[in-house]
């Protein structure tokens, strides 16, 4: 089993990962919790629900996908947990994907003004990035997570024995956000141990959310690939899996830092060959896409402030760009759609 610390103080927390993970949640749940209501949604195998010991357990099912991400689940969960008895000193353990980590984590924190939540993560992608950092939260029509809260878990189990199950799509949502950890820490992950693969995604994440837990400055490079990805899904419809937009946002944010003239052709080049090579991620890009309806949706993303704003590549490593011109964005995705359409 190996053990990555996130370090924040008196709220630092362990990330288990290993087969049989799960089994270690108990032991590290607050002792005085004597209710713990379970948050999981309908696709996770009941096989991966944690032992509790002699705790009173309730069970919360949330329908699978994105569209169950809404206020009203939040709603209806914290209804249940008032009905099963929690107060403040129980706990809410998330046992999914990053949809559940996101919904239990965001009901904990607003349940009796906040709660201790854990999470088993059960998918590739929240197995790095989703259970991990404290972010939480629910979509409204306009955008994806435009309401939630940072809520640190006490602790996180990254179960590899959930990843039998996993079907081969979501595994390769995982790829896209470890696709996106190859950018900004410049290392070969694909050459690592599927083990060792997700402590090294979760010893980056965890070293930039100790270092910018609010996201007022380098925690905004976990954002590379998600302005337009997050805009992708929403236009799309949300037929795009997260992992496979962030996959062509990785693209798209290629070509528009060359478009700006950060980086050069062999660059954009070197993109492709990680995602589509090293990856294996090439999800199809949606067809009927307006541009001028993804550059309303990326103007509504939470890192906008205002202008057109994005993470991307240069000489000098990854860094947030401000201001970006819908003349740069439409001519990125001229050149985008010329090789994924
Ligand atoms: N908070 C963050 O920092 C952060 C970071 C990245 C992504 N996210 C969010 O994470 C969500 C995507 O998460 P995801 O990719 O894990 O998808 P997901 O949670 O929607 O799960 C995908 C599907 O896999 C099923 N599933 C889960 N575990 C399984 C298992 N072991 N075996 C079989 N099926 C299983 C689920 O039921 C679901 O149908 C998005 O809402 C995204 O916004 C959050």
């Amino acid at each position: 089993m190996r053990i990555e610390q996130v370090s924040l103080g008196e709220r630092s927390y362990p990330v288990v990962v290993g087969r049989g993970a799960r089994a270690e949640i108990d032991a590290l749940l607050p002792r005085e919790a004597r209710r713990v209501a379970v948050v999981t949604d309908a696709g996770v195998p009941r096989t991966l629900l944690p032992e509790l010991g002699d705790r009173s357990v309730t069970v919360h099912v949330i329908e699978p996908g994105e569209s169950a991400k809404t206020l009203s689940a939040i709603e209806s969960l914290c209804g249940q947990f008032s009905s099963a008895g929690l107060t403040r000193i129980d706990t809410v353990v998330g046992v999914g994907g990053g949809l559940v980590t996101d919904v239990a984590g965001f009901a904990a924190s607003v349940y009796h003004r906040g709660i201790a939540v854990a999470h088993v993560a059960t998918t590739l992608l929240a197995m790095v990035d989703a259970a991990i950092g404290g972010k939480t939260g629910v979509n409204l029509p306009d955008g994806k997570n435009l309401i939630g809260a940072y809520w640190q878990p006490c602790a996180v189990a990254c179960d590899l024995d959930a990843l039998d199950s996993l079907p081969a799509r979501e595994t390769r949502c995982g790829n896209g956000e470890m696709a996106k950890y190859h950018f900004i820490a410049r290392e070969d992950l694909s050459a690592l141990a599927l083990d060792e693969r997700i402590a090294r995604c979760v010893r980056i994440k965890a070293d930039i959310v100790a270092a910018d837990e609010r996201e007022g400055g380098s925690r905004a490079l976990l954002n590379y690939g998600h302005t337009f990805g997050h805009a992708l899904e929403a236009e799309s419809g949300w037929v795009l899996a997260h992992g496979e937009a962030v996959a062509l946002g990785l693209l798209f944010a290629a070509h528009l830092a060359h478009r700006t003239g950060r980086i050069g052709a062999e660059r954009v080049e070197d993109h492709y060959g990680v995602v589509h090579g090293l990856y294996d991620l090439r999800p199809p890009l949606p067809t009927g896409l307006a541009i001028d309806a993804l550059i309303a949706s990326m103007a509504r993303d939470k890192k906008a402030l205002g202008s057109l704003t994005f993470v991307l590549d240069s000489d000098r490593g990854l860094e947030v760009v401000r201001g970006v011109s819908e003349t740069d964005v439409h001519a990125a995705w001229a050149d985008f759609t010329a090789r994924n359409a």
